[in-house]
């Protein structure tokens, strides 16, 4: 099957259809992503927490995400695929982050990047996007300025709050991004977005109106449980499962019942014979 473009996605999305995208950090999960039929697969910097076991996603590096976003790469052949552009990079001045963007399009193959709203990040857009890169903007809750903002709560609750990031999702758009993220705003104010802009918007706990839908592919499954947000569906109880399956294999080893002969590779009873003959003939 062909990859994805983002014209196919632009259009799906002008239709009607609902995209989905979902994160990876490693081989396997991309590889399960893309049989199941996601459109985007993202390498989040939510890496930081859900696979490095960090307290911020700020924490990420470029190393990092270059390192993860190539085991992706190998597993997806059908979604677009998108990194994430960690906090040390968007720091950076415009060309900095166009530097660091390039990189992770050389590095890792991926066909478009993400990056956070921060202030005069309308700038560093329109220089990538004039490099040819294609990129996907990031409003409302930011993880990566997080912290110095108040913590981890919904943004725009208030209407001068709420007028902010629809002026930021406004100059994403006036700058180049292809689509854009909008994480733990109210659903109006979500829907206010979505109706104002051409490109598509993709909601994480923003409501019912985007134009697609994103998760943490580790909260969907349950394999990450130190929180739990309220716009999280658990599709699979994935960690106790696996919990469950190396108890067994624990306790399958130590009563002596794995492996058993179907996991061994018995030798041939004339070659056996003669290695025990040439045991005992050195004895
Ligand atoms: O890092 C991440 O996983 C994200 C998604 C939550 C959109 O940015």
């Amino acid at each position: 099957m062909a990859r994805l473009t983002i014209a196919q996605l632009q259009r799906r999305a002008r239709q009607g259809q609902r995209l989905t995208m979902l994160t990876a950090y490693d081989y396997p999960m991309a590889r399960l992503l893309d049989e199941a039929g996601v459109d985007i697969v993202l390498v989040g910097d939510s890496l930081a927490m859900v696979v490095m076991g960090l307290e911020s996603t700020a924490e990420v590096t470029l190393a990092h995400m270059l390192h993860h976003a190539q085991a992706v790469r190998r597993g997806v052949s059908h979604a677009l695929l998108v990194v994430d552009l960690p906090a040390e990079s968007l720091r950076g001045s415009p060309e900095r982050v166009r530097r660091d963007a390039q990189r992770l399009r050389k590095e890792t193959g991926c066909e478009a990047v993400k990056v956070e709203w921060r202030p005069r990040m309308d700038r560093a857009v329109r220089v990538m996007v004039h490099a040819g890169i294609p990129v996907m903007g990031h409003v409302g809750l930011t993880p990566q300025t997080a912290q110095v903002e108040g913590g981890f709560g919904y943004r725009g609750k208030d209407a001068a709050s709420a007028q902010r990031i629809i002026n930021q999702a406004l100059q994403l758009e006036a700058a180049g991004c292809w689509s854009l993220v909008i994480e733990c705003v109210p659903d109006v104010v979500a829907e206010e977005i979505t109706q104002r802009l051409r490109i598509p918007t993709i909601g994480i706990g923003a409501g019912r109106s985007c134009d697609g839908q994103v998760l943490v592919t580790h909260d969907l499954l349950g394999l990450y449980d130190r929180f739990h947000p309220r716009f999280v569906k658990r599709y699979a109880q994935a960690g106790a499962l696996m919990r469950r399956a190396m108890q067994r294999y624990c306790l399958d080893v130590r009563q002596r019942r794995f492996p058993a002969s179907a996991h061994s590779r018995p030798m041939a009873p004339v070659e056996a014979a003669r290695l025990r003959q040439q045991l005992n003939g050195h004895a």
